[in-house]
């Protein structure tokens, strides 16, 4: 990916979910413009292979941490500041998701998302912030998706619910953050190249109920830029929330998505 747009030079990174997928490429493309990157999952094989593979690879570590569980997100946190003494960019990058219609959510799935997805996201935001107060600067970007700004087909209620409140959770909180020196953005992909997110032959999520249907989420018709997007694309967007190319933008929520606007 071309970094001639970023530098990041000194800046401390928190990105959670960041294993693999689009969570890695915004690692990626992190770590290559020199932030220092705490890469955050609970997939500890691949968490710590990625940060292996870093170039200066000193510059990163990887932290366990389930957003799910509050004990875990201070725990990440507690544990950046005893190393590198800052945060300066959070990236809140899990989403889980699940391809259910209504009728076939249970309570516990619903839970499960709405705390993983929102409340995790807000957690991590509040215990940044804490930080980031103090240090008077520093950068959220919260990773939503389409399915959180208008109807996106196959993908369950529970996770588009999640998804529209984090884009209106970034919309108020930049209300209070941007007083304290801190901007709060989101960056909201549409359906992506599965080989880009999941690795070759993959199945991927994004697409619609029925597991056995085609994975291509809809036709290309449909899409102005005539192709699907791939995880450095994502990453792209959010090295421009996080840099001083986007020193003036606050409390938008970005789609990330070929053009579709239905
Ligand atoms: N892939 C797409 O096409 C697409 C489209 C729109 C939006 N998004 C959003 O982009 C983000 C990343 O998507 P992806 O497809 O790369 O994700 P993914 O499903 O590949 O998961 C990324 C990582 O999140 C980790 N993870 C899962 N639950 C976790 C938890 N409770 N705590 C910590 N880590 C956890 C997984 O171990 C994995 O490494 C999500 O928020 C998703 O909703 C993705």
């Amino acid at each position: 990916m071309d970094q001639s747009s970023a530098s990041l030079p000194g800046k401390v990174a928190i990105v959670t979910g960041a294993a693999k997928g689009i969570g890695a490429a915004i690692v990626t493309a992190l770590s290559a413009a020199q932030a220092t990157v705490v890469v955050s999952d609970v997939d500890d094989e691949n968490g710590r292979r990625l940060v292996g593979r870093l170039e200066g690879s000193d510059k990163a570590v990887y932290v366990r941490a389930d957003v799910g569980n509050a004990a875990d997100i201070d725990n990440l946190f507690q544990q950046t500041l005893a190393k590198f003494n800052k945060v300066d960019i959070l990236v809140n990058n899990v989403g889980i998701r699940y391809r259910k219609s209504m009728l076939e959510i249970s309570d516990e799935e619903w839970d499960r998302v709405i705390t993983t997805n929102l409340s995790g996201t807000f957690r991590c935001c509040q215990r940044a912030v804490r930080i980031m107060a103090q240090q008077r600067s520093g950068c959220i970007v919260n990773i939503t998706s389409q399915a959180g700004v208008f109807y996106s087909r196959g993908q369950g209620c529970h996770y588009a619910a999640s998804k529209a409140a984090i884009n209106q959770l970034t919309r108020v909180l930049s209300f209070e953050l941007g007083p304290l020196g801190i901007r709060i953005n989101s960056v909201a992909p549409g359906s992506l190249s599965n080989d880009s997110v999941f690795g070759e032959g993959s199945t991927g999520s994004e697409a619609i109920f029925n597991e056995s249907a085609p994975i291509m989420p809809r036709s290309l018709e449909n899409v102005p830029l005539r192709s699907l997007g791939s995880a450095e694309d994502v990453a792209r967007a959010v090295l421009f929330f996080v840099s001083e190319q986007s020193r003036f933008i606050t409390g938008q929520t970005l789609l990330v998505n070929g053009g579709v606007i239905v």
